[in-house]
């Protein structure tokens, strides 16, 4: 069965890997889809975001879970992907609102698409790619929350300004 893994992954985090790595143990085939257009305007443009879940795949050891962009609907996506299923992560109440709205949504513009949802390790229940990127902003340390990878980019990122 292959699922997809789609987000904005503006960075990347330890949470969005904790999912991925359940996701990996369910089905057969997954691949992760970095949207091109975010909802809120990205740091890292979606060819840096892509680099980013790359690397860290590879920070990590995971060499069979390819990476793609795509634009537009993340339905028409998974459709062209052949997937039975969107793979979204669940960190605390705070997230089920917009999930149920978007899975609903979603099988309503196809029917034979399922989202499933995995809860994240406790730890990272309250992470989040937009406290990292403030807490780094600032100088703060994140080393536990992101792989080495994003570590290095997002200093090299405040470092232009
Ligand atoms: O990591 P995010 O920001 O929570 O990811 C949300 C994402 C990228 C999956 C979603 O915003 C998306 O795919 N947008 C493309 C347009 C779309 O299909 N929106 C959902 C309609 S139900």
């Amino acid at each position: 069965m292959k699922a997809l893994y789609p987000g904005s992954f503006d960075p990347i985090t330890n949470g969005h890997l904790d999912v991925l790595k359940r996701a990996r143990k369910v089905f057969d085939q997954l691949t992760v889809a970095v949207v091109e257009n975010p909802r809120k305007a990205p740091l890292f443009s979606a060819a840096e975001r892509r680099r980013l879940v790359e690397e860290s795949l590879r920070e990590v050891g995971i060499e069979d879970v390819p990476v793609i962009t795509y634009s537009g609907l993340l339905i028409d996506c998974a459709k062209r992907l052949g997937v039975v299923a969107i793979v979204r992560g669940l960190r605390a109440t705070s997230d089920f609102d917009y999930e149920f709205q978007m899975a609903l949504m979603n099988r309503d513009l196809d029917a034979d698409i399922e989202t499933v949802f995995f809860m994240t390790a406790g730890e990272y229940s309250f992470l989040s790619s937009s406290i990292v990127k403030e807490v780094k902003r600032y100088g703060g340390d994140v080393s536990k929350f992101v792989p080495r990878c994003v570590e290095r980019a997002l200093e090299e990122k405040f470092k232009e300004g």
